[in-house]
């Protein structure tokens, strides 16, 4: 059922073309927004694609969200297309697993630099507009592993609780704008990030989850919808934990 929550209202959501975000896309469009969708891969043109065949609003911009350059000139191009912003969603984000003890400089600055960089790069570029019209949505991606903490994961787990502390330090400059600011931690969604989790590991994963089994990508697009709805107005520096019962 589609309740039109977005109508009239212009989404950009970073990590598009698959997973999560794609997910996001999709409800986002069913709501009535139009959606700018910023991916590095050339497969977003074809997730922007279906999108519109399905009737929705969707342009694919090949953005890489640490390129300061190519965000602002996206942004740009939002703004002479659309001619506003009113939701942001930071949802890229990627994977280096290895134990602390071997992880490669490499690995470590890779990760914060598109999980961490990646949303203040965004973000900086973004609200400037959500400021000029007194309203705006930012949402971006934590983890229950920046929560928790995960074995082999020092670098996302870091860049996940910081999206945290980010989260709740913006919301209390931007509130008085008109503008909000939070954050949803999923937990243990089946995407391309989570694919190359061995098979036997998989069944011990899901009954560690109070509710026995991974979330949908629906199920987190609609947490991110509340909280770029109009209705998410009171809802300022939140972290809303989405994993089936294990941490709230
Ligand atoms: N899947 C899970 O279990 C899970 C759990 C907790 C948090 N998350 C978070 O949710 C978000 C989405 O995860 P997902 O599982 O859909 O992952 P995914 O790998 O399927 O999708 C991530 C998307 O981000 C894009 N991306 C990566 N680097 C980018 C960059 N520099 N600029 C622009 N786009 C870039 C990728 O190309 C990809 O399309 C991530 O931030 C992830 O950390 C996922």
């Amino acid at each position: 059922m589609d309740t039109n929550l977005l109508a009239g209202q212009v989404a950009i959501v970073t990590g598009g073309a698959r997973g999560i975000g794609k997910g996001i896309c999709k409800l986002f469009c069913e709501e009535g927004a139009q959606v700018a969708l910023w991916d590095v891969l050339d497969a977003g043109e074809a997730t922007a694609e279906a999108l519109r065949a399905a009737g929705g609003k969707a342009m694919f911009q090949k953005v890489d969200v640490t390129d300061k350059a190519s965000v602002e000139q996206a942004v740009e191009e939002v703004m002479r297309q659309f001619g506003r912003i009113d939701i942001l969603i930071n949802n890229a984000g990627i994977v280096r697993d290895r134990t602390f003890l071997k992880m490669t400089d490499e690995e470590w600055h890779q990760v914060i630099n598109v999980n961490l960089n990646g949303i203040y790069t965004c973000t900086k570029a973004v609200i400037p507009h959500m400021r000029e019209a007194g309203y705006g949505r930012i949402v971006s991606a934590s983890s229950v592993n920046g929560i928790l903490g995960a074995y082999g994961q020092t670098n996302y787990s870091a860049s996940k609780a910081a999206i945290i502390g980010f989260t709740k330090a913006l919301a209390r400059e931007v509130g008085k704008y008109g503008i909000t600011v939070n954050a949803v931690a999923p937990g243990f969604v089946k995407t391309d990030m989570t694919a190359t989790i061995p098979p036997e590991m998989l069944k011990g994963i899901e009954d560690s989850i109070p509710v026995r089994r991974a979330g949908t990508t629906e199920e987190l697009a609609h947490a991110y919808l509340y909280l770029a709805s109009p209705y998410a107005g009171f809802t300022n520096g939140h972290t809303l934990s989405v994993n089936g019962g294990v941490i709230s």
